[in-house]
């Protein structure tokens, strides 16, 4: 019995070397920890459960008979985050250089399963050279087996990638089929094609770190939601990310002791907006002040900064917050800010998470890069995923709502539960300059008329109470107030029920 157990060990400590020492300190020298560090960091100590640690690879051909690892380049299995169960696979860049085989990929797709079957989040740590050369269309077809599993998964249990080496070619579109993808800076980066083959085809010169590194992706893309600057950084990035997250489709968002006093007021609210209707401020301050213990995990912080999405806790439980941005094109919606954000709703739809929508938005941004670019489309992204939600939907209007804009910023209209405004709401068609300049075009060159007929319209729609008297408006509520009629809104929410009618699945603007 005893030699039985000694090669229990002697075959579990060869799968946990990988690739060997000389492959690990390479591992080490790049930056990056192994898969298997990467794994502990991620992980409760002592939770986690390996599966498939002798699985190898099924190849003879390339002499790859006698090269057979214990693992096949991925470690699999499940462990807890803060308690809470999570699926992980972490590619092992020492074995194969983290490369994609058959097998590989079966054990990838094998805890996919289970967490779809047992309800708990998948995470991928990637990190590897993609298709297994040597194994031809064997690993083709295992990354189109992953690829199936992925979109099975969707909107069934939340799916996180976290880049953090190569990932290159077809390899790039399950982590892109995934709900949410963070990368570590210079050390990670992901393309369809490399920079040697985009010089060939197009001329360009461009680094890895330039075509797909995670400042690209973070800030011109958008295929990125975060970006950290090292491994140990992003893992403990992510520890506090999961802790927002519910674990799959039929549970409520997670809730969590606060330490925050549910009505707590805050004065300073009452001097956020500007005298000035054209001076910005920070949205971001009044996110911050209305969470609990100001903790804001943001997405997608440097695309679309004129939109701001991420999570908060209210009474300890997430709520999705998706708010204008005066601070940048004055939150004006436009191509980009419709699409980050209409992704992120449909990611709170899909998983039960309320919703907070801040509003101050002067319409839709205009000119022919964005007509040509189809901002029609985009825009109506953003109003089907508020017009399909079913969470509970609470909206806060600050200032500005014109427009279409006022329309698609989860209005009443849009099945909106509880709709507030602040008094400095303006609720109208447009301010009141553009307004004018249409209604009175005749008088235009009567600067007092003009003056007069401004006010006149400035007295009547610059504020809430037009769209309150319709009941479009629930309540006009004092800034310092608002965390806690905000916080009482989705405690009164918390049974919401509500169903769309049947359908195979819908049709979203794409
Ligand atoms: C098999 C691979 C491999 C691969 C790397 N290795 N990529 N083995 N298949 N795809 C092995 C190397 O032979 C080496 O083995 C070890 O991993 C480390 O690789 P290095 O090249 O020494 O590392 P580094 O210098 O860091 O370069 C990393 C790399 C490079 C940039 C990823 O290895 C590379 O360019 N690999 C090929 C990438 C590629 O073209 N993949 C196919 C893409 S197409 P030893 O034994 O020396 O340690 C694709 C299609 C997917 O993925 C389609 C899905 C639909």
């Amino acid at each position: 019995m005893q030699e039985i157990l000694q090669e229990l060990d002697r075959r579990r400590d060869e799968a946990r070397m990988g690739g060997g020492e000389k492959r690990i300190a390479a591992q080490h020298a790049k930056g990056k920890l192994t898969a298997r560090e990467r794994i502990e960091l991620l992980l409760d100590e002592g939770s986690f459960e390996e599966y498939d640690m002798f699985v190898t690879h099924r190849c003879a051909d390339f002499g790859m008979a006698g090269t057979r690892m214990a693992g096949d380049g991925v470690v699999t299995g499940w462990g807890t985050i803060n308690g809470r169960m999570a699926y992980v696979f972490s590619q092992d860049f020492t074995v194969f250089g983290g490369s994609l085989s058959e097998t590989h990929a079966k054990k990838i797709c094998k805890i996919m399963e289970m967490a779809m079957k047992n309800g708990a989040p998948v995470i991928g740590i990637n990190d590897s050279g993609g298709a297994r050369i040597q194994e031809g269309v064997a690993s083709l077809g295992g990354y189109a087996d992953v690829f199936q599993m992925n979109t099975l998964a969707s909107g069934v249990v939340p799916q996180i990638s976290m880049i953090m080496g190569p990932c290159a070619g077809g390899a790039v579109y399950s982590p892109a089929m995934t709900d949410f993808i963070f990368m570590v800076k210079d050390t990670s980066y992901m393309f369809v094609t490399g920079p040697e083959v985009v010089k060939t085809v197009t001329n360009e010169i461009v680094t890895a770190e330039e075509l797909g590194g995670a400042k690209t992706h973070t800030s011109k893309s958008s295929v990125a939601d975060g970006a950290f600057e090292n491994d140990v950084e992003a893992l403990s990035a992510l520890r506090r990310f999961f802790d927002f997250l519910p674990l799959n489709n039929r549970q409520k968002p997670p809730t969590r002791p606060f330490f925050d006093s549910q009505d707590r007021n805050d004065l300073s609210l009452d001097t956020l907006i500007p005298d000035n209707p054209n001076k910005p401020y920070d949205m971001k301050e009044l996110i911050v002040k209305l969470a609990d213990e100001g903790d804001f995990f943001e997405l997608q912080e440097d695309f679309a900064r004129n939109i701001v999405t991420g999570f908060i806790r209210l009474e300890g439980s997430t709520v999705g917050v998706v708010a204008n941005q005066p601070l940048v094109l004055a939150g004006v919606l436009d191509i980009n800010s419709s699409r980050k954000a209409a992704r992120f709703v449909r990611f709170c739809d899909c998983f039960n998470i309320p919703i907070l929508t801040l509003v101050d938005v002067p319409g839709f941004l205009p000119g022919t890069a964005q007509e040509y670019g189809g901002v029609i489309k985009h825009g109506a992204k953003l109003l089907f995923a508020y017009g399909e939600a079913t969470v509970p939907k609470v909206t806060l209007i600050t200032r500005k709502a014109y427009g279409g804009a006022y329309d698609v910023m989860a209005s009443k209209h849009l099945r909106g539960d509880v709709n507030y405004a602040w008094p400095t709401a303006e609720i109208a068609v447009m301010g009141a300059k553009g307004a004018v300049e249409i209604l009175y075009r005749s008088e235009l060159g009567d600067k007092d008329r003009i003056a007069a007929r401004t006010k006149e319209y400035e007295d009547r729609f610059a504020n809430p109470f037009v769209a309150a008297e319709k009941g479009f408006i629930d309540d006009v509520i004092t800034p310092h107030a608002s965390r806690k009629r905000i916080a009482r809104a989705f405690a009164s929410l918390r049974n919401k029920d509500l169903q769309n009618p049947w359908k195979k699945h819908d049709n979203i603007p794409l």
